[in-house]
Formats: C-alpha cells, structure tokens, sequence
C-alpha cells in the first residue's frame, strides 16, 4: 500500500537528524543572548519542533499556533486563517522563532510573521525543514533553512497526504500513479 503512493525517499532518517543536528547548533548560537520562543506551526511542523528543540542547550518556551490556507490537497490558496492562536503580555521581551515543516508558494510564514510583527514581538525569525523556493507566490526567504527540494508533493516527518502518514520517520515524494487518481 505504502509502496505504491512512495515515488522516493527524498530525505532519509538519518539526513533529516543530520539537518536537525546543523539547524540546533546555529540556534543556539544565534539565541544564546535572547529570549527565545519556539512558535510551532502545527500540524506539520510538530515532529520538526520536538526534534530541534531537543538539540537545543537555551532556556526556551514554546507557543503553537495552527492555520489553515484554503486550496485543494497539493496546491494551496493565499488566504490563511488562525485556528489556534496564542497571546502573552511579554510579547515585546520575546524572540520568536517561527518552525514551519515546508515553504512553498511563502504564503503562510509571510501573513504569520507580518501577524507577530504587529502584535509586538521583539523579533520575529523563521526556520523551515523544507523549502521550495520554486514554487514562490510572494518574496519571502526564511532565515533557517534545512534543505532545498524541487517542485515535488511530498510527504512524511510531519507532512501529510490527506492527514495520513504524519508518522513516517523519514520525507518522500507521492507516487504520479496516487496524484493521477486525484484527478
Ligand atoms: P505556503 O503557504 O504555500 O508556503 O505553504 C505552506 C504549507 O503548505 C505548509 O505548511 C504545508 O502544510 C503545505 N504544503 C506545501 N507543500 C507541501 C508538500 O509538498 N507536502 C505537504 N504539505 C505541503
Ligand atoms: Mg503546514
């Protein structure tokens, strides 16, 4: 079953740890004098957050936030809405640090950075697993950046296919068999 939605593993086990690994020691030494708050974008950045933040030496908070950005499965549309958000009084003493699993069109980090911006964060950073820089719809870079995939559907380590498969360890590519039978 699994087999025939798998084209390939783009990023195996062992890559995604040596990724987290590199991305935890530039965060602790970029934060080691801020008050850092990991802001997880959930769902698919939730394996991501734990890993990173278990690499991390700081004394760290963490925030969730959840959103949903209209569209179909594989493409996504530019409106965004907060379905989970999060409020603290000491916004303006806070570093954030935005975890996202993937960018793609930049939608959603820009609106979520533009969006603690405004409440008042002292400053507001971004760090994705994955980034497609291919598929941008809007000018955005992330500040952190795990590893640059092409124009690709792809799934696991967080990322679903229609909520399934969260749980893999590692990210693959969807078959061109399972993305026909979309259609
Ligand atoms: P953006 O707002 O277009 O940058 O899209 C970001 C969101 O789209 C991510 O947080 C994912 O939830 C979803 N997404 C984009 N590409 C993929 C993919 O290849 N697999 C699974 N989800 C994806
Ligand atoms: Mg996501």
């Amino acid at each position: 079953m699994l087999e025939s939605i798998i084209k390939y593993i783009l990023v195996p086990e062992e890559e995604i740890q040596g990724i987290v690994a590199r991305l935890g020691e530039e965060i602790n030494r970029d934060y080691a004098d801020k008050n850092l708050v990991i802001v997880c974008v959930l769902k698919g950045s939730l394996m991501f957050t734990v890993d990173l933040a278990k690499k991390l030496n700081l004394v760290s908070e963490m925030e969730f936030v959840r959103v949903s950005t209209y569209g179909n499965a594989t493409e996504s549309s530019g409106d965004m809405k907060i379905l989970l958000d999060f409020e603290r009084d000491d916004i303006s003493e806070c570093d954030l640090l935005v975890i996202e699993d993937i960018v793609d069109s930049g939608n959603t980090l820009s609106r979520l950075v533009k969006l603690f911006k405004a409440k008042g964060a002292r400053s507001v950073k971004t760090c994705t697993l994955l980034d497609k820089p291919a598929r941008r719809k809007v000018d955005f870079v992330p500040d952190y950046v795990g590893k640059v995939i092409p124009d690709e559907f792809v799934f696991g380590y967080g990322l679903d296919l229609f909520e399934k498969y969260r749980d893999l360890p590692y990210v693959a590519v969807v078959s061109d068999e399972y993305l026909k039978n979309l259609k």
